[in-house]
């Protein structure tokens, strides 16, 4: 059986894409078969994982809203049960093609996911820093969601605002989502203000938030830009256990 998890936070920075690359490539080191969805029109998650979205010939929004056959789409990666389906600025349009279509608007990844889940154990969808439609579908499709909260100001704020939207996702359209878990991002263990965030989750929602902490790491945003999970980049580094760990987590919830 698959497991659909999505990374979502309306809140921009938060590690949302960074989390979605690692904990994608660290279920894939533990031999687990994982497709990496990008619902994000910036692209990163595929940039991240050295994918040129410039000179894709389709992109996710093919496959969301013109037909075209999911498997054409998708991308292998540097790890071999990791595959990725990129995302290019053309997404952005979904709002509009989403419109007057036999398709419940919120159903269109539903709907793609349904070709393909059989392939894969995991299927992680990196969401967009907003509540809108693309982050809608990746709630609807979603079995569980993991909400990446940064130690920094305005954390709770955010946090509020996704769990509402949650709610109503669960009421509306989709009784079985749960939250896989809430993850700290971004902890700088010599700053009072993560301590006091970490704190503040950790007491608020004890049992849904991982016990790994993703620590600020240089390496993590580094092996990002070099196109590389951190596992591969530097598999000792602070931030490739964290990942590791977070993954086993995630596992021992199976
Ligand atoms: N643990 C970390 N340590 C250091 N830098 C990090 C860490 N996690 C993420 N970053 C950096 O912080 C920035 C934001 O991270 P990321 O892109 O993952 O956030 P996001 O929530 O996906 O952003 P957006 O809302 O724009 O999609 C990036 O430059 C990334 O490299
Ligand atoms: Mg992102």
């Amino acid at each position: 059986m698959s497991k659909i998890i999505a990374i979502a936070n309306q809140k921009g920075g938060v590690g949302k894409t960074t989390t979605a690359i690692n904990l994608s490539s660290s279920l894939a080191h533990f031999g687990r078969r994982v497709l990496l969805i990008d619902m994000d029109p910036q692209g990163n998650t595929s940039r991240g994982l050295g994918i040129d979205s410039t000179i894709l010939k389709s992109s996710i929004y093919d496959g969301l809203f013109k037909d075209v056959d999911v498997n054409r789409i998708i991308k292998r990666s540097v790890m071999k049960t990791l595959d990725v389906l990129p995302a290019t600025l053309s997404l952005a349009s979904a709002d509009i093609e989403a419109m007057g279509k036999e398709t419940h608007p919120f159903y269109f990844l539903t709907e793609l996911i349904k070709k393909i889940k059989k392939q894969y154990d995991y299927i992680i969808i990196d969401c967009p820093p907003s509540l809108g439609l693309l982050s809608t579908n990746a709630l609807v499709a979603a079995d569980s969601v993991i909400i990446p909260v940064q130690c920094e100001y305005f954390a709770l704020e955010a946090v509020a605002q996704i769990l509402s939207t949650i709610k109503q996702i669960q009421n509306e359209y989709n009784e079985e989502l749960q939250i896989e878990g809430f993850l700290l991002t971004m902890f700088d263990s010599r700053t009072r203000l993560s301590i006091e965030i970490a704190q503040q989750i950790r007491g608020l929602f004890k049992e849904s938030t991982f016990i790994t902490q993703i620590p600020r790491n240089v390496s993590i945003a580094e092996a990002c830009a070099k196109g590389l999970p951190i596992i591969l980049y530097k598999p000792t580094s602070a931030g490739s256990l964290a990942y590791l760990s977070l993954a086993k987590e995630v596992l021992d919830n199976e």
